[in-house]
């Protein structure tokens, strides 16, 4: 079928996007689902800070590619073999296709799927298939065996999870990243109980997810850290109860002195090397420095070997919030019917495929949390 499609062909392009056009839309050709597949139509897709990496180039990608891996859509066909799915269903996109054989899916970590992995730095899906090619024949990336900036989307089977309808999509979309990476990493990877404290350092879309799920699991003390004094102040009116701006050379002093020597969980949802320094200086003794943040690919942090050993510390990275997609996707739903996880708070105006580039201008000036793309609108 014919489809329009947001296609990056060079990374590094340099800003404003809405001239440098990195990202074009473009007529293409979906190919049908092949043998546990399923073609669903994109109703909303949000626009994530990884899909920015992408495009500046920090994070190396196989190119030409369809990128956008955060949505909700409607299963328009299903391939052979298909089951638990039909046409008519309401999905969340999950951003690592598992296999469920390989040593990390077996041992309940699909999140890490080797295969997923794979698929992922091939720019396929998990069956090795390219199933969009422009309109002289040359195939297309697959961006985390997704592509939602485009209208419709093939994807393999476990790259789905069915939900409520009743759910609106735009809402929906931001489960398939945001919520699962930052809510994950608090209730999952940190394993947060109440009555404990934490700290988030970067309060965008995954940060945000981060602070709803500590207040939401109890936590006595909530830090909120961003180099953004109005993300500083959502964070007050969310639940944080102190907040410290990144910006002031002496915020860990700050933090450390106000909280008794640290925090014993510090999440860090910003994807940079100072703000990584940051959260493992006011991380308590005993205490876990968690990152879900994705810096350059190549970018490393120093870290007190001695002090890793004395003080007892631990150093974790949270990928899509150490889920399990069909397990997490339906009781983070329920925490968001409930008014535990408002992530309408965080939808940032909506834009049709035409206005892509400039809402990365957008995203990377820290003006907007979540931005929701409707390429059918
Ligand atoms: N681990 C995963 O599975 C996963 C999934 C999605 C996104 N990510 C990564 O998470 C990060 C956040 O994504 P997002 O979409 O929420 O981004 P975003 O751009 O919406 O938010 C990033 C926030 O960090 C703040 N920030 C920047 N530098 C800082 C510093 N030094 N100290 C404190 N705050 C700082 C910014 O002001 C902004 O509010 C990105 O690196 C993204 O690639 C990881
Ligand atoms: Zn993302
Ligand atoms: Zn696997």
């Amino acid at each position: 079928m014919r489809m329009k499609a947001a296609i990056l062909f060079e990374q590094g392009r340099p800003r404003p996007y809405a001239e440098t056009r990195p990202l074009v839309v473009e007529e293409v050709e979906l190919e049908g689902p092949g043998p546990g597949e399923i073609l669903i139509e994109v109703a909303a897709a949000g626009l994530c800070h990884s899909d920015l990496s992408a495009i500046e180039g920090i994070r190396p990608r196989p190119l030409p590619i369809v990128i956008g891996h955060e949505g909700a859509g409607i299963v328009r066909e299903v391939g052979a073999g298909v089951t638990g799915l039909r046409p008519g269903d309401h999905v969340i996109t999950v951003f690592v296709a598992s296999c469920g054989e390989c040593r990390y899916c077996v041992r309940g970590r699909p999140n890490i799927c080797a295969s997923g992995f794979a698929a992922r730095s091939a720019g396929t899906l998990l069956s090795g298939a390219r199933r969009i090619r422009r309109l002289d024949g040359t195939p297309v990336n697959h961006g985390s065996g997704l592509s939602l900036f485009a209208q419709y989307a093939v994807v393999h089977r476990r790259s789905a999870v069915k939900i409520d309808p009743s759910v609106p999509l735009e809402d929906a979309a931001i489960f398939g990243c945001a919520v699962m990476t930052g809510a994950g990493a608090v209730f999952n990877t940190a394993g947060l109980r109440p009555g404990e404290n934490i700290a988030v350092v970067g309060l965008g879309g995954v940060g945000m997810n981060a602070l709803f799920a500590a207040v939401a699991a109890g936590a006595e003390r909530i830090v909120a850290v961003d180099t953004n004094p109005e993300k500083l102040g959502l964070a007050r009116q969310w639940g944080a109860t102190d907040t410290f701006l990144a910006t002031d050379p002496d915020c860990a002093r700050k933090v450390r002195e106000a909280t008794e020597g640290g925090l014993d969980t510090v999440i860090e949802t910003a994807g940079s090397i100072p703000a990584m320094q940051l959260a493992a200086a006011i991380t308590a003794r005993g205490g876990s420095t968690i990152s879900a943040g994705l810096p350059d690919a190549k970018a490393t942090f120093s870290y007190l070997h001695a002090e890793l050993v004395t003080d007892e510390r631990s150093l974790r990275g949270s990928y899509m919030g150490s889920c399990v997609a069909e397990r997490d996707i339906p009781r983070f739903l329920g925490l968001y019917k409930r008014g535990k996880l408002p992530v309408e708070r965080l939808r940032s105006g909506f834009l049709g495929l035409e206005e892509i580039n400039a809402g990365f201008d957008r995203l990377a000036e820290g003006s907007v949390l979540r931005q929701i793309l409707r390429p059918n609108a």
